[in-house]
């Protein structure tokens, strides 16, 4: 089995729970002075823009989680590449990270990443299973401003953010037992929907610093991102985000972390008691 992205969040958490596990990993990385150093796993470096690397990291692997990748400009081509590279080395089953309504028309543009790079591993005829991840929990404190105010063209929108243990706990259900799971597309979300009122309510009373949330247009939107600086193509995917939530696609629960990984998902209250220092920023504010 090999497992990319353990030097981040979410591989870093089914790395670790597979290796708690006593199973033998591969973990292939960019960066093999970063990988987590985990009983029962090699390293391999490869990029998944490189093809070659990717390959010969693949060599002999039957099943692959495919972690999708930071954001950049040709993060497609960059998933494709790898895809394409599990292929040729004859992986057997891939579980790919995707986004929760993953579609060619999503609202929020890295959705349609997501669904390019499902497209192209149903093309391989090698199995699959998709983890289409609603918007993380783990990503919300960062959403407060240095004002204590959530910013974005959300409106009222609802979504059922979801925790990135939870993932991780569905992945390595999934990674033990790939057959069992061929061909299956799970919407992972939280227990429940919030707006981003209820987000920045839940923030405030768990802090004890008071955050709001403030809805925008889509003008007012972009110009507030105008002055970072940032490509006009990851401005888009900040403020398509939110624009997602505003249209209803994230609006939704499903049973899934629960069926696949055997217990419910955490809500948002639950997991950010679980993990207070994630609010010492808010904390901190002054
Ligand atoms: N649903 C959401 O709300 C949400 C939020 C944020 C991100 N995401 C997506 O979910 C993914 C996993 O989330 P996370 O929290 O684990 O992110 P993370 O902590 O940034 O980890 C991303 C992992 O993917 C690896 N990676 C990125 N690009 C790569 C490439 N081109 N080739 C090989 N490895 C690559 C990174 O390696 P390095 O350490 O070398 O960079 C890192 O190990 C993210 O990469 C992003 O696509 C979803």
């Amino acid at each position: 089995m090999a497992v990319t992205g353990s030097t981040g969040g979410l591989g870093g958490r089914i790395a670790r729970r597979l290796a708690e596990r006593g199973v033998p990993q591969r973990l292939v990385v960019r960066d093999p002075a970063r990988a987590p150093e985990l009983p029962g796993a090699t390293v391999v470096a490869a990029d998944y823009g490189d093809g070659e690397a990717m390959r010969a990291a693949l060599a002999g692997v039957g099943t692959l989680l495919l972690v999708s990748a930071s954001e950049t400009e040709d993060r497609v081509a960059r998933h494709l590449s790898a895809v394409e590279a599990a292929a040729a080395a004859g992986v057997e089953h891939v579980v790919y990270v995707s986004f929760y309504g993953a579609a060619p028309d999503a609202t929020f543009t890295l959705a349609r990443h997501h669904w390019r790079t499902e497209e192209a591993v149903r093309a391989t005829g090698a199995g699959f299973t998709f983890l289409r991840d609603s918007l993380y929990q783990d990503v919300l404190p960062y959403f407060v401003g240095p004002d204590g105010v959530i910013r974005g063209p959300a409106g009222d929108g609802r979504c059922g953010f979801v925790a990135r243990d939870d993932i991780a706990d569905v992945a390595v259900a999934v990674l033990l037992e790939p057959a069992a799971h061929n061909g299956r597309t799970y919407s992972l979300t939280g227990p429940e929907t919030l707006t981003f009122h209820e987000v920045a309510t839940e923030l405030g009373a768990q802090s004890g610093h008071p955050v709001t949330y403030q809805a925008e247009t889509l003008a007012e939107a972009y110009a507030s991102r105008a002055s970072y600086g940032a490509p006009d193509w990851m401005v888009e995917g900040w403020v398509t985000s939110y624009a997602a939530v505003a249209t209803g696609e994230l609006d939704g629960t499903t049973d899934d972390v629960a069926r696949v990984a055997g217990r419910a998902p955490q809500s948002f209250a639950e997991y950010l008691r679980r993990n207070p220092a994630e609010l010492n920023r808010i904390r901190a504010l002054t």
